[in-house]
C-alpha cells in the first residue's frame, strides 16, 4: 500500500444527497479497514438539514464532530485548515464549486461527469493548474474488481485476445407519467442532459480504460416520448432523451455500439458482449458492466468458459502484494470507496491521482460528441469536440453558466 506519508487530510462533504451518501459509506468503510489518514471535518448542503444528518452519522460512526454550513461561501469563510472537498452536486455546479474551492486553496473531487460541457470542465482543469491544486474527477467503475479483471483480459493477458468490437444494447420501457419526483437531472442547465453523459460518463470512461481513445462518433439522439411528467398539480417537460443509438470508432480500429432506449414499450432487454480474437465477454449491464458484482460469462473460441468470479480469481492471481495493495488497499474492491482512498493518499502523498479532471474531460468529450453528432447528423470527430470546434448542441448551457 502507498503509505509514504502519514499526513492526515481534513476533508470537506459538499451536497449531501444521495451519492455523496454512498461516499459517506466508503469514508466508513475506510475508516472501519484502518484507513486514518483523513478526517471530515465539515458538510455543505444548501438543505442544512442533510449536511447535519451527515454530520451526525459521521459523529456517531467515525467520532468527529463536524461544521455544518449551507453554502462553500460560509464554508471558505468559517472553516480553517481543508485540505480537499468531495464535491456531489448536481452536474451545473461542479464547475461553479470545483473554481470556487480551488481558489480558496482547497483540492477537489467532483463526481461525474466532471464538468456539465467541455467547456466547463476545461475551466476546471485551468483553475487548478492556476491554482495549483488537485482537481480530481470521482469515476469509480474502473477501479472495481471487474472492470480491472476486463482491461486485464485484454490488455495485459492473452486470453481474450485483441478487441474487435462491442455491442452494449439496452431497450426497456419507462412511463413517463410514473417518473418520480422532479428533480434538477430534468433541467439542462442543471442536468446537462440524459444518461448518455449521465450513467454514461461511467460507461465512456470504461471504454476509454479497456480499449483507448475513440476517433469519431456517429449518433441520433432523440426524446421520442414527449409527455410531460406529472409532479403534483404541475406538468413538468424533461429535456432528457430517452433514445439514443451510436457507432464510436476507436483509434485502434474497435468499432462500438451503443444504444439505449426507455421508449420501448413492452418487454425489455439489456446486453454487452464485447469481442476479442480470442472470444467474448457477456455482460447484462451497458453502464456498469461488472461492476459491483460477478455477472456475465467469458467463452474463448476453443470453448472454455469463464464465469466472471473466475476470471477475476485469474486475474488476482497474477497480481504482486505491491499491486494488490496499490489497486485494491485494505482489500476493498468497491471502485466508489476507492475512488475517495486515492483522492486522500493523493493529498497525503502529494502524488497525482487515477482520474484526474482532464482524464474526466477525455471522457466527457466522448459523450458530448454523441449529443454533437445527434444535432448535425453527421459523424463527430472527438478531437474537434475537445478543442470547443463542434459545441453547437453545449451553447445555451455554456451561455447560462456565462463559459
Ligand atoms: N458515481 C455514481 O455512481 C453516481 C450515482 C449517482 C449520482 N452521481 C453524481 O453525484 C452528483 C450528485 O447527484 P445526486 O444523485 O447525489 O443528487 P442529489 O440531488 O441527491 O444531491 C445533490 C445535493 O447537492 C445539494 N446542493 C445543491 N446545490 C448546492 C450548493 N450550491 N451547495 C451545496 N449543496 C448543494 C442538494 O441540496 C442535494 O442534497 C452528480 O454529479 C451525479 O451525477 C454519481
Amino acid at each position: 500500500m502507498s503509505k509514504k506519508s502519514d499526513k492526515v487530510v481534513n476533508l470537506a462533504m459538499v451536497g449531501c444527497g444521495g451519492m455523496a451518501g454512498a461516499h459517506l459509506g466508503g469514508y466508513e468503510e475506510l475508516w472501519r479497514k484502518g484507513e486514518k489518514r483523513f478526517r471530515i471535518t465539515a458538510t455543505v448542503d444548501e438543505v442544512e438539514d442533510r449536511a447535519r444528518a451527515f454530520a451526525s452519522r459521521i459523529k456517531q460512526n467515525m467520532g468527529w464532530q463536524v461544521a455544518t454550513y449551507k453554502s462553500v461561501d460560509q464554508l471558505l469563510n468559517h472553516h480553517a485548515a481543508l485540505d480537499g472537498a468531495d464535491i456531489c452536486s448536481p452536474h451545473g455546479l461542479h464547475h461553479v464549486l470545483a473554481c470556487q474551492l480551488m481558489e480558496g486553496g482547497v483540492n477537489v473531487l467532483v463526481e461525474k461527469p466532471i464538468g456539465i460541457t467541455v467547456k466547463a470542465s476545461k475551466k476546471i482543469i485551468a483553475t487548478a493548474k492556476k491554482c495549483k491544486k488537485v482537481a480530481a474527477t470521482a469515476e469509480q467503475c474502473r477501479r472495481s474488481i471487474g472492470q480491472r479483471t476486463i482491461h486485464w483480459a485484454f490488455n495485459q493477458s492473452a486470453l481474450l485476445g485483441d478487441p474487435r468490437f462491442w455491442f452494449a444494447v439496452s431497450v426497456n420501457w419507462q412511463d413517463p407519467a410514473q417518473f418520480p419526483n422532479w428533480h434538477w437531472r430534468v433541467d439542462r442547465k442543471l442536468g446537462g442532459c440524459g444518461m448518455v453523459m449521465d450513467s454514461g460518463a461511467h460507461w465512456v470512461d470504461t471504454m476509454r480504460y479497456w480499449f483507448g481513445e475513440v476517433e469519431s462518433v456517429y449518433a441520433r439522439v432523440e426524446q421520442i416520448d414527449r409527455r410531460p411528467h406529472r409532479k403534483g398539480d404541475k406538468l413538468v417537460h424533461d429535456a432528457r432523451e430517452d433514445f439514443w443509438t451510436s457507432i464510436l470508432n476507436f483509434k485502434n480500429g474497435v468499432v462500438g455500439n451503443w444504444s439505449w432506449t426507455i421508449a420501448a414499450p413492452g418487454k425489455g432487454f439489456t446486453q454487452l458482449t464485447l469481442s476479442g480474437d480470442n472470444g467474448t465477454l457477456v455482460d447484462s449491464d451497458i453502464f456498469h458492466p461488472a461492476a459491483f458484482q460477478a455477472r456475465g460469462e467469458c467463452q474463448l473460441v476453443d470453448g472454455t468458459t469463464y464465469s466472471m468470479t473466475k476470471l477475476q480469481q485469474l486475474y488476482l492471481k497474477t497480481l504482486s502484494k505491491k499491486q494488490k495493495d496499490c489497486l485494491f488497499p485494505y482489500g476493498i474492491t468497491n471502485g466508489t470507496h476507492l475512488e475517495l482512498w486515492d483522492f486522500i493518499d493523493a493529498l497525503s502523498n502529494g502524488r497525482q491521482v487515477e482520474i484526474d479532471a482532464e482524464e474526466g474531460l477525455r471522457s466527457k468529450a466522448i459523450s458530448e460528441a454523441i449529443y454533437e453528432s445527434g444535432v448535425s447528423g453527421q459523424v463527430v470527430k472527438v478531437a474537434e469536440v475537445l478543442s470547443g470546434k463542434v459545441n453547437a448542441y453545449q451553447r445555451d448551457v455554456d451561455k447560462y453558466w456565462n463559459l
